[in-house]
């Protein structure tokens, strides 16, 4: 299994499939995008297979999440998910996407096996959208969302940021919209992984301004420290339920010590944290000819130098070079 030295063990592999994205948004990428990695230097779709077949089998993980830059612009992601549903033991999969292009792709993805989606979505507003997107697609996520609504892709989870003086008045209202649809809201505070280097612990939204937001409309009820697990998100049940919100500190109440993850870029960077400055080439290695045991041993060894959290408010903390749109949430 992956363990490192704090006794934490991952269950939950990331995958990024594509640096790429169709949206802008101002917490992550610049107005002119990104310098994307170059097609040679991706994993191909057998790659890919490859190292999650040897993640499963040799490496205890149990749950494999989908992740980009937006994982709907890989041309591959169907018959990924077909080729990992196949595996023994089949781990559970879910997407995190911007929700563009789900109106087209979510029956295919739910008939190749995957079980969920988390789509991002962070205003109701279409005006609001397009400032923090950079982009006019609103309508293209809502009817993504229904689409994967309809597809059985549940419980459909969503991801909203909230950044000061455009979007952070709306919590209740989204809230109320998620209750009413059916979709399990979670807000995440907005971190340092944007590519511009411009966020700023002063000003940003915490997980206490949400909360105190949500209770001028909603009574909320925490649903406890056994339900949470190893998830990040601390949950509340709305009105008595059975709908819940939950809530990702991940920069006021940091969770890395109940944290089961694993990541893997999309050029076949092993990376034990959002915010580790260090990788692991597992790309080299497969290209080197490398057998799967040599692979689980190189994760292993990248595992055991896992930190014991992000250091946020370490004075030392740096930001990783590699942006959220390169690493994949
Ligand atoms: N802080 C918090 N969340 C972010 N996301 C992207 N960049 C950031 C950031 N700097 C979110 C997206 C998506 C998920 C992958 O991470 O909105 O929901
Ligand atoms: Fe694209 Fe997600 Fe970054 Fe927005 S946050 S630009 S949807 S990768």
């Amino acid at each position: 299994m992956l363990i490192d030295t704090y006794g934490r063990v991952a269950t939950d592999l990331r995958v990024s499939l594509t640096d790429r994205c169709n949206l802008r948004c101002t917490y992550c990428m610049p107005e002119e995008g990104l310098q994307w990695l170059a097609k040679p230097d991706l994993l191909t779709d057998d790659e890919i297979v490859r190292l999650i077949d040897v993640a499963v089998t040799a490496l205890g993980i149990e749950e494999v999440r989908f992740t980009g830059g937006e994982p709907l612009l890989r041309p591959g992601l169907v018959g990924i998910v077909e080729r990992v549903a196949a595996l023994e033991p089949r781990p559970q999969m879910s997407l995190t996407t911007n929700g563009i292009g789900l109106r087209r792709t979510a029956t295919a993805l739910k008939t190749a096996g995957l079980d969920r989606v988390n789509v991002s979505l962070d205003t109701l507003r279409p005006d609001v959208f397009r400032t923090l997107t950079r982009r006019d697609r609103h309508k293209d996520v809502l009817d993504g969302l229904h689409a994967a609504h309809e597809a059985g892709l549940t419980p459909v989870k969503v991801n909203s940021v909230l950044m000061p003086g455009l979007n952070d008045d709306e919590a209740p209202d989204l809230l109320a919209w998620a209750v009413e649809h059916d979709y399990e809201l979670r807000f995440i505070e907005q971190m340092p992984l944007d590519a511009q280097h411009g966020w700023k612990r002063d000003g940003m939204i915490t997980a206490g301004d949400i909360l105190t937001s949500l209770r001028t409309r909603f009574d909320l009820t925490p649903e406890g420290e056994e339900a949470r697990g190893s998830a990040p998100a601390e949950r509340w049940l709305v009105d008595g339920g059975p709908h819940r919100v939950g809530v990702i500190a991940s920069v006021t109440r940091p969770f890395c010590a109940a944290c089961d993850r694993t990541r893997l870029t999309a050029d076949g960077q092993v990376r034990t944290c959002l915010f580790a400055t260090e990788e692991t080439d597992l790309r080299a290695a497969l290209r080197s000819g490398a057998g799967d045991e040599e692979i689980a041993r190189i994760w292993k060894r990248a595992m055991w130098g896992k930190k014991a959290g992000a250091g946020l408010d370490d004075p030392s903390f740096v930001q990783p070079d590699r942006p959220m749109s390169a690493i994949g949430g």
